[in-house]
């Protein structure tokens, strides 16, 4: 398998949202801006799993979004192969549903509950004008049930969402996302619903899936233990920007920023193996609407320096794609 074709990738990609905020004693509201995305630069090549880890508020979902076109960017480039899809038009964007395709948290709220199993699934390919009669598309159905998992697929197509478990549900989500045989796919969140002795065997389906139909596939998760069992390439966000990214198992080694040895401290470690300190950062991520000074994490960051407080750091490439945000490595020192 050729790992190295390109299918997705941002160029500096930025999404704003303009908020009311009440400042200090002030009765009024002001419009603020709120950097949910600021200029980030990730790539996810076919059959690769890229994992998005950061804690909740820093523009995981948003970036998701961006990406499937459910948000026009403020800034920067999203490209599918060598197309600009940053702002596409109508009938554009519906070819384009058809090659990216989302899997929420909650599959319970993404399966209409008055669809049956069966038209749940059919009802894309019939959108979209794929299989020449119902007949085939129910044939379609049946044979994506029974891979994601639902096997024999005649005991579950008549159902509906509600006669069926949480990771059954999500099952059907997975088939539903993966009938219409799209390019990529993205998993917001997928198990963090679920009950955590299912969660391993949806995560593995999606992952084997990914693999299999060589698709590019990008799982968002909150939380590091998860992603760093599953994703081939790992991207950190902290407020906006991704502060670290590269190949998983590097990035679990050298965890060059302190924020992502920071999440990897705070983590549940299931390999006995490797033993962490305890050591956490505090507090909360400050608010995307006042950032701090210079770079964003220093205000929680163990390692501050001066320099920190007063200039953002660029990104650094630390070799073999593994690139960090961090004054740390730069040479931008005085
Ligand atoms: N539609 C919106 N309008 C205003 N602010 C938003 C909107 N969507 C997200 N945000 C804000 O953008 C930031 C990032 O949110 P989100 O992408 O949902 O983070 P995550 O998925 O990592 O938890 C948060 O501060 C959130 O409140
Ligand atoms: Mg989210």
């Amino acid at each position: 398998m050729d790992n190295n074709v390109r299918v997705i990738e941002t160029k500096n990609l930025r999404k704003e949202f303009n908020v009311k905020v009440k400042r200090d004693d002030s009765k009024v509201k002001e419009v603020a801006t709120l950097k949910a995305v600021d200029g980030i630069n990730i790539y996810v090549n076919q059959g690769e799993t890229l994992g998005v880890v950061g804690e909740s508020g820093c523009g995981k979902t948003t970036t998701a979004k961006l990406l499937l076109g459910l948000h026009t960017p403020t800034g920067g480039k999203i490209l599918l192969g060598d197309n600009d899809i940053s702002h596409l038009t109508k009938k554009e964007m519906k070819h384009f549903r058809r090659r990216a395709q989302m899997i929420f948290q909650d599959p319970y709220e993404s399966l209409n509950p008055r669809f049956k199993i069966k038209d749940t699934i059919m009802e894309p390919l019939e959108i979209h004008g794929i299989g020449i009669n119902k007949e085939e598309r129910y044939q379609m159905a049946k044979k994506i049930l029974e891979e994601s998992g639902l096997k024999p697929a005649d005991q579950f197509m008549e159902r509906f969402p509600h006669e069926m478990s949480g990771g059954q549900r999500q099952r059907v989500a997975i088939a539903r996302a993966l009938v219409l045989s799209p390019d990529f796919i993205i998993a917001d969140e997928p198990v963090s619903m679920l009950d955590v002795s299912i969660r391993a065997g949806i995560l593995k389906l999606l992952r084997n899936m990914i693999t299999t139909r060589n698709l590019a596939g990008i799982i968002i998760s909150h939380d590091i233990s998860l992603i760093r069992y599953i994703s081939d390439r790992t991207a950190v966000m902290y407020l906006g920007k991704v502060v670290e990214q590269g190949n998983t198992e590097e990035i679990i080694e050298k965890r060059y920023h302190p924020y992502t040895e920071a999440l990897l401290e705070a983590a549940p470690n299931p390999d006995p193996e490797l033993k962490f300190s305890l050591k956490k950062i505090t507090g909360e991520a400050p608010n995307p609407v006042d950032l701090p000074t210079g770079c964003r994490f220093h205000p929680r960051c163990p390692k501050c320096m001066d320099i920190c407080k007063r200039m953002e750091p660029r990104e650094v490439d630390m070799g073999n794609g593994h690139r960090v945000l961090c004054h740390l490595y730069s040479e931008d020192g005085e």
